[in-house]
């Protein structure tokens, strides 16, 4: 049981401090209690927590998620990641006049009951395929295909011509571990989507804000119809948002004919505690590189056979000599080092995430009293076990190298560098 946290650490009831490598599932990629979130959650309290009506946070908010996110030109916030993906599904549906859905074995969307099919995530770990209580009719508009396998998303939509609202994805896996994506795929999406009339939507509550500032779609240069987001703009304090093009959006109600609301949406607490999230993002250093490289280093010193795949600030080490491309191949990896690495780790401190669950990053030290034996100190291991191998050619770079560009050795300084330069890009097409 948790008593506390503060930057990267908490502490339990009992007194022991754990470096926290889960972060709350993602949205704290400032760590625990960082300053800036705290006055602001305090300053936002002070005047009131709930008015059901629109903030100058929430409006400023919203400004920064339009500025940032290349597809979204308008935004609504809700209060989980799973009412947005839910709601924006709602709005796919409505827009094309089609119920099915066609998502990704292994990407987890929250657990609307359509979605809790082949999810990743927590359903992954606990082994259950699909839950009870999930109406079968619900589960019968979803399809089902590979991550990663064009050729399986090609069948699909033949055997469903002109059935499919959209297409659901998480741009970089991470509900399995993290998977990127293969060269192409979104590409390859985009075509189909497009020759189908159904609606690409991404589902960006881990990757927004993490895999570049603008998200995923900003470092592909592919553009979703719809865009989930969550965690990290709520800056801890719960919250969702989905967006996209404004003639979609306004499909929404009040303006449109699809109904959509929540009492507690834009919270103002939350909307303050993002904002605040946001800003800090764009004046932070870049760390993940490091954490990366400090994982190969205490891989290789161990004589472990690991391969860590990172994108942007979230990441898995994977018991396998090259990352995964997809559900099947993460499932394939050896999972009982990874536990006991798991143990190990959480033995000396950490609180690596359970497999298949990704890793997520925040940008806090993670060094206590100058303690450098915790991977991401670049010291010691704890990874018990076999040589750290060349990764996916993604998996390496903050942002996706561009076409043909040779990508810089995964954790090198060169590859460090690269991610703080696409940042420091990243920060002035934010302040265009
Ligand atoms: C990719 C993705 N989408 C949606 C969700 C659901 O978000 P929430 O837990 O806020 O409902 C999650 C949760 O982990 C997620 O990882």
């Amino acid at each position: 049981m948790i008593a506390s946290g503060r930057g990267a650490t908490v502490t339990d009831v009992d007194g022991r401090e754990y470096v926290d490598y889960g972060c709350s599932y993602g949205p704290l990629i400032l760590g625990h209690a960082h300053p800036a979130v705290v006055e602001a959650v305090r300053d936002a309290a002070g005047r009131g927590t709930s008015f059901g009506a629109l903030t100058e946070a929430g409006a400023e908010l919203a400004e920064r998620v339009v500025d940032a996110v290349p597809s979204i030109e308008m935004v609504r916030f809700v209060n989980s990641g799973t009412e947005a993906t839910m709601s924006a599904i709602r709005l796919a549906r409505a827009a094309t006049g089609r119920d099915r859905v066609l998502k990704f074995e292994g990407c987890y969307h929250g657990h609307a009951d359509g979605l809790l099919v082949a999810a990743g995530s927590g359903v992954a770990t606990l082994a259950l395929p699909d839950s009870p209580g999930v109406p079968a009719a619900y589960a019968e508009q979803t399809l089902l295909a590979p991550y990663n396998d064009l050729a399986a998303v090609e069948a699909v939509f033949a055997a469903h011509p002109g059935e499919i609202a959209c297409v659901i994805v998480e741009p970089i896996a991470g509900n399995m571990g993290v998977v990127p994506p293969a060269p192409g795929f979104f590409e390859g999406l985009r075509e189909i989507c497009d020759r189908d009339g159904a609606l690409l939507f991404f589902d960006e509550v881990i990757t927004g804000f993490r895999a570049a500032y603008g998200g995923t779609q900003q470092a592909l240069g592919v553009l979703p119809d719809l865009t989930a987001l969550g965690k990290v703009i709520g800056g801890g304090l719960p919250v969702g948002a989905y967006g996209g093009p404004r003639a979609l959006m306004e499909r929404m109600a009040p303006v449109g004919d699809v109904y959509q609301a929540g009492t507690l949406s834009g919270n103002p607490l939350a909307m303050a505690a993002g904002r605040a999230t946001l800003d800090a993002l764009r004046a932070h250093e870049c760390a993940y590189a490091r954490l990366e490289r400090g994982l190969r280093e205490a891989a290789a010193a161990a004589g472990a056979t690991v391969s860590v795949a990172r994108a942007g600030s979230t990441l898995t080490p994977f018991f396998r000599d090259a990352a995964p491309r997809d559900y099947a191949e993460a499932r394939g990896s050896d999972t009982a080092r990874f536990a006991r690495f798991h143990c190990s780790d959480a033995r000396r401190g950490g609180t690596p995430p359970a497999e298949p669950v990704r890793g997520v990053v925040r940008l806090a030290r993670a060094r206590r009293g100058g303690d450098r034996s915790h991977p991401g100190g670049g010291g010691g291991s704890a990874a018990g076990g076999l040589t750290a191998r060349a990764t996916h050619p993604l998996s390496g770079a903050g942002v996706f190298p561009a076409p043909g560009a040779r990508a810089p050795a995964p954790g090198s300084p060169e590859e460090e560098s690269v991610h703080c330069r696409s940042r420091r890009a990243t920060r002035i097409l934010v302040q265009r």
